[in-house]
């Protein structure tokens, strides 16, 4: 088991793809922490790690409040000790066309998908710091690289991740802590289920995929595994894009 004895915290870790990454964590050994909104479904997660044998809690978090990601960090290091390895997952989605784009979009995305993102790294870099190791892990989107309709705030939010990524990698390189993004394509996930309503949108999308299909939660797995096991050490401020090709052409 590649993450034998770690501590992880994945935030929006009780659903879709987060929801993938906490299992596959703790099948790989690590004491995982779910920090959602979804009080039920976090649970749920926490018992499935639980009864297979392995050790999870969930932790409600608001990630665009930092009081609550500040509280989550610390019940964190107070049940488990330590933190290894962030998973910062947690995100929202709205597509409009330009025009009706809204203010209350914008001040949504940008506080979850952006500052809660930052909230949660910086807090998980100050325990991080303290240890001399530690593994941080932001999600991004191929929105971030290409340009879609509709998507003119998320793309946004989701292109800011990359700088974040590398100032944060240059500014905690010499204290061992390596901070890598991934960009996942379209998946099957709560997040995407109302664009796969429509039939249309679903076949013209995996028309574009080279591989054909869109992507599955567990296709996102073994990135994150690499980047939060040993197997990365010597890698940091980088992105990985897994998304069956799509982005390539
Ligand atoms: P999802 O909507 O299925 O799950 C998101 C999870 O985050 C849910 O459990 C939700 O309760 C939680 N969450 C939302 N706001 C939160 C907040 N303020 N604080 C704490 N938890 C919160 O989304 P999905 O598809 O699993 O996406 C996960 C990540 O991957 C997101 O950052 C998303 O932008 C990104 N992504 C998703 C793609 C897709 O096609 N599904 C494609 C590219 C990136």
């Amino acid at each position: 088991m590649r993450l034998e004895g770690k501590v992880a915290v994945v935030t929006g870790g009780a659903k879709g793809i987060g929801e993938a990454y906490s299992l596959g964590l703790a099948e790989e050994g690590a004491r995982v922490v779910i920090a959602d909104l979804d009080e039920a479904a976090g649970k749920k997660i926490a018992q499935q790690v639980e009864k297979a044998g392995g050790k999870a809690r969930f932790v409600r978090t608001d990630v665009s409040r930092k009081g609550d990601v500040e509280a989550l960090i610390a019940e964190t290091v107070k049940t488990f000790g330590r933190i290894d390895v962030l998973v910062n997952n947690a995100g929202i989605l709205f597509t409009a066309p330009v025009e009706d784009t809204t203010e209350a979009m914008w001040d949504s995305l940008l506080a979850v998908n952006v500052k809660g993102l930052f909230f949660c790294a910086q807090a998980a870099a100050k325990e991080m710091k303290k240890q001399k190791s530690g593994k941080i892990i932001n999600i991004s989107s191929i929105a971030a690289v290409g340009g879609q309709a509709g998507l003119c705030a998320y793309s946004s939010t989701k292109g800011a991740v990359l700088p974040l990524t590398r100032v944060f990698a240059l500014e905690l390189a010499e204290s061992n802590i390596q901070v890598n993004a991934i960009l996942p394509g379209t998946t099957d996930t709560g997040m995407a289920k109302a664009a796969m309503a429509d039939p249309e949108w679903t076949r013209q999308i995996t028309a574009g995929i080279p591989m054909k299909r869109l992507g599955r939660t567990r296709d996102l797995l073994g990135a994150v595994l690499y980047f939060a096991s040993a197997d990365s050490d010597y890698c940091t401020g980088q992105t990985l894009i897994v998304d069956g090709g799509y982005s390539m052409i």
